[in-house]
């Protein structure tokens, strides 16, 4: 029998009466009561010395931060918005961040109105947060200059699983390696397995010497566990009431045991798991300088502007006088895909892209507001009984996770937000639309 779709359990949350969050599954708080954001800029940001790695950066040049607790995204925002004011035009921020149970739209939304000052970024993180399904989740902002992927699951499970792939955050660095960790798990205490020895290994075999650390603990457990994979740790002044907390650098590439562990991997621990050939690639390739595209229909043209992005040269070829003439050449294209209601890797491929093409055209509009993006909204229409009860399981699927995700209409609330008559029962994807592919192109 086939498995069903794999459900995430959203964070569970009380607003104190200064309305911060506070988490009932871990009985602990977000961030400091005296200011989350001073917090998140003096412990992680300051205390990683970023703004001045930031303002070092070289052009085109990746900086990759990895983050161990997601939650309201305000270290995400914060270091976004010091990377936009320091960093050249050029340079790249990749963000990595893991959450176990992640916000609800809703209550995303109530935290980060805590911070006014970062409302130009924190609606884009809104518009744009992922339907909150197991696995890894990317979003790009600003032409791809901040890159996102908030993996959503245990950062146990999902730091190897970086480790093991060809993770664009990891492959586009020189260095292949996180440059600085937000270490933001809730206390030791209170959440140990964000702290566990395995975790702490994991980041030891995704750093490289140089790597800093930062965290608003002093836990002795978490000093010694940095300190065994490689990390100077040194105890600092606290912000708010925290005595102290902790910034590390790793200095001792000592080796750290890992699987199959051969020659090659003790020369270079972050080995791959893969055999295929589409892993192989980027592990020794350097970045090309000129790629030549054949074809220039939305995956070409998508493709170029991507590696554009990066600095690249592109030569996009075509027989065409124009580009998106052969199978883009539809002037009314729809954001369509049709969900399974059993889990494999097409279901969670589908529930992971489906919305980050959404963002995507989202994030072109506002660069190009003449390209036309419609979000109208799409109806998939449930044609038969069968499409029905699919389509029944689905909603009951995302009403679990977040009831703001797409939902099931009945005939008249599909004709009322058609404004035609519909005779069937819908499922409604409020954000997407249509587009003309050759405005893409
Ligand atoms: C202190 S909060 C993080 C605050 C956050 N950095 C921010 O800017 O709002 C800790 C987060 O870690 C998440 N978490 C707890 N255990 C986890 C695990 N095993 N894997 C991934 N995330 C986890 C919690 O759900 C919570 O959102």
């Amino acid at each position: 029998m086939s498995k069903t779709l794999e459900n995430i359990e959203a964070a569970k949350l009380e607003w104190d009466e200064q309305g911060q969050p506070f988490s009932t599954l871990f009985n602990d708080v977000y961030f400091s009561k005296a200011s989350g954001l001073e917090e998140s800029r003096y412990v992680f940001l300051q205390a990683n010395n970023l703004q001045e790695r930031f303002s070092l950066l070289g052009e085109y040049q990746h900086f990759v931060i990895a983050e161990t607790g997601f939650g309201t995204g305000l270290n995400f925002l914060a270091a976004w918005q010091l990377f936009s004011q320091s960093a050249p035009a050029n340079a790249h921020l990749h963000f990595i961040s893991t959450e176990l149970h992640p916000l609800k739209i809703a209550d995303l939304q109530r935290a980060l109105a805590l911070w006014p000052e970062l409302s130009a970024l924190s609606s884009q993180l809104i518009d744009s947060y992922p339907m909150p399904t197991p696995g890894m989740h990317f979003r790009n902002f600003e032409s791809g200059r901040i890159h996102l992927s908030l993996l959503l699951g245990d950062a146990n499970v999902l730091l190897p699983q970086v480790l093991d792939s060809d993770h664009p955050a990891i492959t586009h660095t020189e260095s292949r390696a996180v440059d600085a960790w937000f270490l933001d798990g809730f206390a030791p205490a209170k959440n140990p397995a964000l702290w566990s020895e395995q975790l702490l290994q994991t980041l030891g075999r995704l750093s490289r010497i140089g790597t800093t650390a930062a965290t608003f603990t002093a836990a002795g457990d978490v000093k010694r566990a940095l300190q065994s994979v490689g990390f100077s740790v040194k105890k600092i002044t606290g912000f708010g009431k925290k005595r102290d907390m902790i910034t590390a650098v790793k200095t001792e590439s000592n080796h750290i045991p890992y699987k199959g562990d051969t020659e090659q991997e003790k020369t270079d621990p972050r080995h791959s798991a893969h055999d295929t050939p589409w892993h192989l690639s980027s592990k020794t390739d350097k970045k090309p300088e000129h790629v030549v595209i054949i074809g220039s229909g939305i995956a070409a043209c998508t493709t170029a502007r991507t590696l554009a992005n990066k600095g690249i040269k592109v030569t996009v070829i075509d027989k065409n006088p124009a580009a998106a003439r052969g199978a883009s050449g539809n002037p009314q294209a729809v954001l369509y895909s049709k969900i399974s209601t059993n889990d494999g890797y097409l279901s969670r491929f589908v529930l992971a892209s489906y919305p980050y093409a959404l963002h995507y055209y989202q994030q072109l509009q506002r660069e190009y507001p003449d390209l036309v993006f419609h979000p109208c909204g799409v109806m998939q229409l449930a044609v038969n009984e069968k499409t029905e009860k699919q389509q029944g399981t689905l909603c009951d699927y995302f009403n679990q996770i977040d009831n703001a995700l797409p939902c099931f209409l009945n005939t008249e609330q599909a004709t009322d937000i058609a404004n035609l008559p519909i005779k069937h029962a819908a499922l409604f994807f409020e954000k997407a639309g249509w587009l003309n592919p050759e405005n893409v192109c």
